[in-house]
């Protein structure tokens, strides 16, 4: 299916002050509620992605996980869970970052990765960039790499994807809200 970034970026929907006064939230359930734009976005990523030497899934609590099933299933690479503190058993590496909202802490099973593997990180967003710039330490602190980070949406006036390339991590959108 053609990606249609007009179609997309209709199905998600501003929030003005959520969850706190002064944020624009950008709620992409209409866009999850959408088959065929959900196919559209899945298509995209996947046509990006197959011929790459992606060897895992790093998938974002909690919205990133909806999509890096997804993508994970089509590629047929292992999914890893980047999940927010207290969730994972096992040893487990953290790492603290703040979102344009929030604080919080990042988890990943120490087993994740041997060493080597390269690792396509996905979410729905990117704000600040604080939570991929956490999951891109918590790869790297175990040996493996970030191939790309992707997400549908970018939101390049918080700065986030500047930000992480300037920290040498390629970053990917599908589309952004300037
Ligand atoms: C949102 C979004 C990203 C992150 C982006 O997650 O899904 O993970 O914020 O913001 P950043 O670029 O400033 O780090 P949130 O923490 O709200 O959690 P959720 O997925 O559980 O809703
Ligand atoms: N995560 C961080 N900032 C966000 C925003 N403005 N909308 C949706 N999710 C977000």
């Amino acid at each position: 299916m053609i990606f249609d970034e007009y179609t997309i970026k209709s199905l998600v929907r501003p929030v003005p002050d959520f969850p706190k006064a002064g944020v624009t939230f950008r709620d992409i359930t209409p866009l999850y509620r959408s088959p065929k734009a959900m196919r559209m976005v899945a298509d995209s990523l996947i046509q990006r992605y197959v011929e790459s030497p992606v060897t895992h899934i790093g998938a974002i609590d909690a919205r990133g996980f909806l999509l890096g099933a997804v993508i994970a299933y089509e590629l047929n690479k292992p999914l890893i869970l980047f999940r927010k503190v207290g969730k994972l058993p096992g040893d487990t590496l953290k790492d603290t970052y703040a979102t344009e909202y929030s604080k919080a802490e990042l988890e990943i099973q120490s087993d994740s990765f041997a060493g080597g593997e390269q690792v396509l990180l996905l979410d729905d967003l990117i704000a600040t960039g604080g939570t991929f710039l956490a999951a891109a330490r918590l790869v790297k602190q175990l040996g493996a790499s970030v191939y790309e980070a992707a997400a549908i949406i970018d939101l390049p006036d918080l700065g986030g994807s500047r930000k992480m390339q300037d920290a040498d991590i390629p970053t990917y959108s599908l589309c952004a809200f300037a």
